[in-house]
């Protein structure tokens, strides 16, 4: 009787070699699972907070040739945003209201409603930009004239280039605080 427990006993207790073997095959699955969670991780932190590093571009884009637009007509022309992701299809799409005010002189207004961002109309008969979604109204100029936009309408930098009328595309800030 006393041997059975002194036998079990026995079985319970590792040797010294066995410990140190298990705690080394312990300590290298930690570290072939950290080094599989780094490898799969990786690329997907890369691809969350990469496009907060991405400088979008400033690109000169054609809207035209000049003697496409009429002297005192306020135009929507449809444009790609340079700085959409290639897989972006129709999403890259974007519009200016584009005014030939005088002989070379131009004037590209965003679509963009300066509250929520809301697709902007000239309405040429009231001489008026009016924003469907809140009822912001925006004065030829592009000064708002009644309804909660904070701002203006953005106005893009405008060139003509060889018979061409040129935007600079930059990203359009879109928010109700500033
Ligand atoms: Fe234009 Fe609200 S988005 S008024």
């Amino acid at each position: 009787m006393n041997e059975n427990i002194a036998d079990h006993s026995s079985l319970a207790v590792e040797a010294p070699a066995e410990i140190s073997r298990r705690r080394f095959f312990e300590k290298l699955s930690i570290a072939l699972a950290g080094f599989c969670a780094a490898v799969v991780g990786m690329p997907l932190v890369g691809f969350i907070i990469a496009p907060f590093f991405r400088k979008p571009p400033e690109e000169w884009v054609t809207l035209g040739k000049v003697n496409d637009f009429q002297i005192g007509k306020t135009v929507n022309v449809t444009v790609i945003d340079p700085s959409s992701l290639p897989w972006a299809g129709v999403t890259a799409k974007s519009a200016v209201w584009l005014r030939r005010a005088s002989e070379n002189s131009f004037i590209a207004f965003s679509a963009n409603c300066t509250h929520l961002g809301c697709p902007v109309r000239w309405m040429e008969d009231a001489d008026l930009f009016m924003c469907p979604c809140h009822g912001g109204v925006y004065y030829n100029d592009g000064q708002v004239a009644a309804g909660p936009p904070p701002r203006p309408l953005f106005r893009y930098d405008v060139r003509v280039e060889k018979g061409e009328v040129k935007m600079k595309s930059v990203v359009v800030p879109i928010v109700t605080t500033l």
